[in-house]
């Protein structure tokens, strides 16, 4: 298997850690990986290696692809819940990444602030993959990525809506990727949810040498003109339920449903989310807000999540691809 030696060794805390080749680099490689592994092909390239799985939020999708991709790879992953070891609550971090980085040949963290994961890069000697943080989710975009390359052939081709909440990791990570990239990007949020000024910079900066196509906006019709992926995700993130009620005054509008989808005059539109998705009353917290606030928090309806053209599990799917790619490139 190829591998782009320039991301040896190196972290991913941020998408646009790494260059548009090297990105472009990982998705072939994670492509790679996909044949082999539905052709049952043995690619235990990393046999004897271990690594450390840290999470301080909840996760379905980015803990099992970090644990199949590594199995696949011939390692060992360890699964930490940040509650069952000392860092940060009895041991600083920088103490808890030296002892890491002593045994593992890499860490994913996921958590609340970003500085946590800034410091086990800086302190264990060993690649550090951020797998969520408040303000980005890096490796949630390279599965998008080749997800949206799987069905239209090209990113490049891609007029991409963001939808929603505009300041949330996702939204950030899209925003800043796609003008690191070069991409037709469109964040599509209410006036009060619009994107930390310092990514605003940021991507203009990124975009200057990229081409990149930004539209940051309010409005609907304007985001949705030709669009052919509309993406959302959650109204309120991990650790903001409590202002739900406030996310939905401010964003029911901006509800992934089949009129907005309408709205773009291409022929397909893929719907796309990162998920856990609110698109029914089969969970607990909805059903608590229904019952509670009478309000419904789904960012998108029913119909869309379950049509033909939602690509959300394809893209979950993606997500343990294009780590085993990220951990195969980066150790
Ligand atoms: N998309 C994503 O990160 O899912 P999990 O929260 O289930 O890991
Ligand atoms: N913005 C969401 C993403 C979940 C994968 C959250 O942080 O909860």
């Amino acid at each position: 298997m190829q591998k782009t030696l320039s991301l040896k060794g190196r972290s991913f805390l941020r998408f646009v850690d790494f260059s548009k080749e090297e990105i472009l680099d990982l998705i072939d490689i994670a492509e790679k990986f996909k044949t082999y592994k539905k052709n049952g092909v043995v690619h235990k390239y990393l046999e004897g290696k271990n690594i450390a799985l840290i999470f301080e939020k909840t996760s379905t999708r980015t803990r099992v692809a970090f644990t199949i991709a590594a199995n696949d790879l011939g390692m060992n992953a360890e699964f930490f819940n940040v509650s069952d070891i000392q860092l940060s609550k009895k041991e600083s971090v920088e103490d808890t990444a030296i002892f890491l980085g002593s045994m593992f040949d890499g860490i994913e963290y996921r958590g609340f602030s970003h500085s946590v994961v800034e410091q086990l890069a800086e302190f264990s000697g060993v690649p550090v993959w951020n797998g969520l943080t408040d303000d980005l989710h890096p490796t949630q975009l390279l599965a998008d990525l080749l997800t949206i390359k799987e069905k239209l052939g090209s990113i490049f081709n891609a007029k991409i809506v963001y939808i929603g909440d505009g300041r949330n990791n996702v939204a950030n990570t899209w925003l800043l990727g796609s003008a690191m990239l070069g991409l037709d990007i469109r964040i599509c949020t209410p006036d009060a949810l619009m994107p930390d000024n310092k990514y605003i910079v940021e991507a203009h900066e990124l975009a200057k040498s990229s081409d990149a196509k930004i539209l940051i906006s309010s409005n609907i019709e304007q985001c949705m003109e030709g669009a052919n992926v509309v993406y959302t995700d959650v109204w309120a993130s991990m650790g903001e339920e409590d202002i739900i009620s406030e996310r939905v005054a401010l964003l029911k509008e901006y509800q992934v449903n089949s009129e907005l989808m309408n709205l773009s005059n291409e022929e397909n539109v893929y719907f796309m989310h990162c998920l856990p998705a609110f698109h029914d009353l089969n969970t607990d917290f909805a059903v608590k807000v229904k019952n509670e606030l009478g309000i419904d928090l789904s960012e998108v309806t029913d119909e869309v999540f379950r049509s033909k053209n939602s690509i959300v599990f394809q893209q979950a799917e993606n997500r343990m691809h294009t780590i085993k790619a990220l951990i195969y490139s980066t150790l």
